[in-house]
């Protein structure tokens, strides 16, 4: 097999508009992806062996191009091993690699940092062997390490950073939003690290305790991403803003709120964000707020006093690329 020195690919992180946890339902969600992005660099490696190299967790494994069953491998280094094993497989290679992850994504924080590694992995590790896979391709053999690391996910997180740009995802059929990108986002995160798999649980257990009070809680949020699916192609942010708050309060009755989160969600209001709300799983991680231009870094610096560390970012149409 002929391949290139080596290649770099790298893909968007995605923030959860409206929709987070109705999506795993089956009802739709707003996302989109983020200009934050992780960076993946394959080139060859001689053993007839995989050698992952994550920056972001300082770990370095050399592993065997076909698992087996004894196999204990590192949890935070499993997903990224199980993209560069179905890639290999898939393309029918049996040559080694090295793969160099290099991600400016805070981890198990909302922002899909699992999936655009995972994504960049499966685009680099093809493209090093000069194959090019469709982008369905990509979000199919990412959303097996998915699994591993998020249990049941719904694939929003890989479909968004495959795609790029606005996205109404629902049961893994997507509709392209056209979105104007000039809109800063405003990411506030708690720092406190949670797992989607453990977040999505918990929902499911209150589902199955309070269906009835859950069922229409999660047919409204579904309702919600409809409406902001129109608001955000009108450029209406005023009115996005709202749902979000809106969509907020319906996650806090799901269970997924904590006090950080609020404290960071009250403060981007208070220094005017249209809206703010928790994106991704929630108990942790991140919140969204949407602001004009002009109030960004008073929202920035009220963060902060909260406790909390800011992003400032915007919507890309870019999703995986080859850098
Ligand atoms: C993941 O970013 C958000 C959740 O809706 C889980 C999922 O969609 O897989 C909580």
């Amino acid at each position: 097999m002929i391949s290139m020195e080596e290649v770099t690919a790298s893909a968007p992180g995605k923030c959860i508009l409206t929709g987070e946890h109705s999506v795993v339902y089956g009802l739709p969600a707003l996302a989109v992806a983020i200009d934050i992005r992780a960076k993946v660099t394959v080139k060859s490696y001689e053993n007839g062996a995989t050698l992952i190299h994550a920056k972001q967790f300082n770990k370095k494994v050399c592993l065997p191009l076909k698992p087996d069953r004894n196999l204990t491998i590192d949890k935070d280094l499993q997903p990224i091993y199980v993209s560069v094993v179905k890639t290999l497989e898939f393309l029918k290679i049996k040559d080694g690699v090295e793969v160099l992850i290099d991600s400016s994504l805070p981890e198990a924080s909302g922002l899909g940092s699992s999936a655009a590694v995972s994504v960049a992995t499966v685009k680099a590790v093809s493209e090093f062997f000069g194959i090019h896979l469709k982008e369905s391709e990509i979000s199919t053999l990412s959303f097996e390490s998915e699994k591993i690391v998020h249990g049941s996910p719904s694939g929003i997180d890989n479909t968004v950073s495959v795609y790029g740009g606005g996205i109404l995802f629902k049961r893994g059929r997507i509709l392209k939003v056209k979105t104007s990108n000039n809109i800063p986002l405003i990411i506030g995160d708690t720092l406190k690290k949670r797992s989607t798999g453990g977040m999505v649980s918990k929902v499911r257990e209150n589902y199955l305790k309070y269906t009835a009070i859950f069922k229409p809680i999660l047919a409204a949020i579904g309702k919600i991403s409809l409406q902001a699916k129109k608001f955000l192609e009108a450029s209406d942010f005023h009115k996005l803003g709202e749902l979000m708050n809106i969509n907020q309060a319906l996650l806090e009755s799901l269970g997924v709120s904590s006090i950080e989160l609020e404290k960071l969600v009250y403060a981007a209001r208070e220094a005017g964000a249209y809206g703010a709300k928790l994106t991704g799983a929630g108990g942790g991680g991140c919140i969204v707020a949407l602001a004009p231009l002009a109030r960004c870094q008073n929202i920035a610096s009220k963060i902060i006093e909260a406790g909390g560390k800011p992003y400032i970012t915007r919507i890309t149409d870019t999703g995986v690329k080859i850098e």
